[in-house]
């Protein structure tokens, strides 16, 4: 519908086709349930109106609202435990950004920029497991965090290692150890030895190496003629790198 050359309400309504709001059969209580409330009207005192009269006739342009494009302008809903407005989800009441220990990206670079209602404003489908999603920023030349991360041995999708529903992509986490916790920090992150050497029960189709590696049966051989290893883990890392992000996770042993 475009009568009258009215503003168009594609995002953030009932029916909507991404961002959907909490669902009302009538699209028009969808509108009133955000509209009708006390900060979206001129003060009044004729309160002999109906819902449509009030929305209507009493409306408010929020002009006091952040500029769009920016993660205030969203951030006034989405991470502000006294946002009004009716959510399905309290849980959306509070979104982190997506990284938590690098300059993270805007809201904007991935859900598009645009005032609320704006067609332009987009929700991605993440389904689990996922790579390519993540490759469209991290498969490329960037800041050292950023660039070139890859699928692990080309099989291993990001997911698996980053997010424990689709909803952690903000914020982003790492498995931990246990192979089955998750939190915001890099600290005891998984590593080599805990698919390699312990079967855990994600990651089935890790080949399994033998725990002391046999290299030499001395545990500490890396030590004995200077220092190339000191313990297991690092042992990993000195003959095949650090290939959780490598397509081919033999490392540099192959080159
Ligand atoms: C989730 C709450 C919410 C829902 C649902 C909602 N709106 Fe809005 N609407 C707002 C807010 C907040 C603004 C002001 C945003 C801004 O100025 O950037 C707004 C702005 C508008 C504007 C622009 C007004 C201006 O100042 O230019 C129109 C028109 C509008 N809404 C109509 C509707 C209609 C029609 C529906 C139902 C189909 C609807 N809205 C559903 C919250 C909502
Ligand atoms: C005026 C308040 C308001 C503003 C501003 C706002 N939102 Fe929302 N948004 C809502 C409400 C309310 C919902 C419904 C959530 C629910 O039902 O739990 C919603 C839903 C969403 C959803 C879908 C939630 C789901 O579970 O499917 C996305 C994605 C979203 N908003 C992104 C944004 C982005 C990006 C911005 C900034 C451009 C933004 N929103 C600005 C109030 C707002
Ligand atoms: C790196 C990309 C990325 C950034 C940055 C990002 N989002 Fe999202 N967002 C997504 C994806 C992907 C989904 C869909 C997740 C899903 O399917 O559950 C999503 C979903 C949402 C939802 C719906 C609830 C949910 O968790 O599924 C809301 C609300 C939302 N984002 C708001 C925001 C706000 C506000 C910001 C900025 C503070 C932001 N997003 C930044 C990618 C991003
Ligand atoms: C729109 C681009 C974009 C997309 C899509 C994206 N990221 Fe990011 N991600 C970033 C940026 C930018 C940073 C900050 C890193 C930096 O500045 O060096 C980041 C940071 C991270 C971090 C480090 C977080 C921290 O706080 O330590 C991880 C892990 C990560 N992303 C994983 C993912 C995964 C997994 C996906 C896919 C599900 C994904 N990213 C999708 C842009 C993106
Ligand atoms: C096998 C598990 C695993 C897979 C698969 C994986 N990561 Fe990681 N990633 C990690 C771990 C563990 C760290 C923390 C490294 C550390 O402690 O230094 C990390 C760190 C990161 C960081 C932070 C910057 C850095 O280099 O430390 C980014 C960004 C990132 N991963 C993105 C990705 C993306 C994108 C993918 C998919 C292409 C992916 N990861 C696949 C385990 C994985
Ligand atoms: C989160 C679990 C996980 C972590 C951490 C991990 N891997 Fe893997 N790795 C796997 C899985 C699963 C496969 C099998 C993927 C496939 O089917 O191709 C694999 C494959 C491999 C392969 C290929 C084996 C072959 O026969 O093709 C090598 C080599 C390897 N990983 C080495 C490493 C090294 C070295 C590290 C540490 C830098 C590491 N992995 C960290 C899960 C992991
Ligand atoms: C002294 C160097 C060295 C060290 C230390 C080492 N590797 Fe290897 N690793 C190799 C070589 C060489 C191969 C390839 C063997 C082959 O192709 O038959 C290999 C193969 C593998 C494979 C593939 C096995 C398979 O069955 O496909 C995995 C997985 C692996 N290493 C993981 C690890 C892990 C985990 C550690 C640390 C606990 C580790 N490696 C320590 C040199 C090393």
């Amino acid at each position: 519908m475009t009568n009258f050359s009215a503003l168009q309400v594609a995002e953030h309504r009932s029916g909507a086709d991404e961002i959907k709001t909490l669902i009302y059969s009538d699209q028009n209580d969808s509108c009133i349930s955000c509209h009708n409330m006390g900060e979206m009207l001129r003060g009044f005192t004729d309160n002999k109106g109906t819902n449509f009269s009030f929305v209507s006739h009493y409306g408010k342009e929020r002009i006091d609202y952040p500029a769009q494009g920016t993660n205030a302008y969203c951030n006034k809903c989405h991470n502000n435990v006294s946002a009004v407005f009716p959510f399905n989800d309290p849980a959306n009441r509070t979104i982190s950004n997506h990284s938590t220990n690098y300059a993270s990206p805007a809201c904007a670079d991935c859900h598009a920029s645009g005032r609320i209602h704006n067609s332009t404003l987009a929700k991605p489908v993440l389904l689990l497991p996922n790579s390519t999603y993540c490759t469209t920023c991290h498969g490329q030349e960037g800041s050292a965090s950023m660039k070139n991360k890859d699928k692990h041995n080309g099989n291993v999708d990001c997911t698996q290692c980053h997010l424990n529903s689709s909803r952690s992509i903000h914020p982003v986490r790492y498995l931990k150890e246990d192979g089955s916790t998750w939190s915001v920090s890099k600290a005891n992150s998984v590593n080599c030895t805990n698919c390699h050497q312990e079967k855990s029960t994600n990651f089935t189709t890790a080949p399994i190496i033998p725990d002391p590696i046999k290299h030499s049966s001395n545990i500490s051989n890396g030590t004995i003629w200077g220092i190339f290893w000191t313990s297991e883990s690092g042992s990993c890392f000195y003959c095949h790198n650090d290939t959780r992000h490598n397509a081919t996770a033999l490392g540099k042993l192959m080159h």
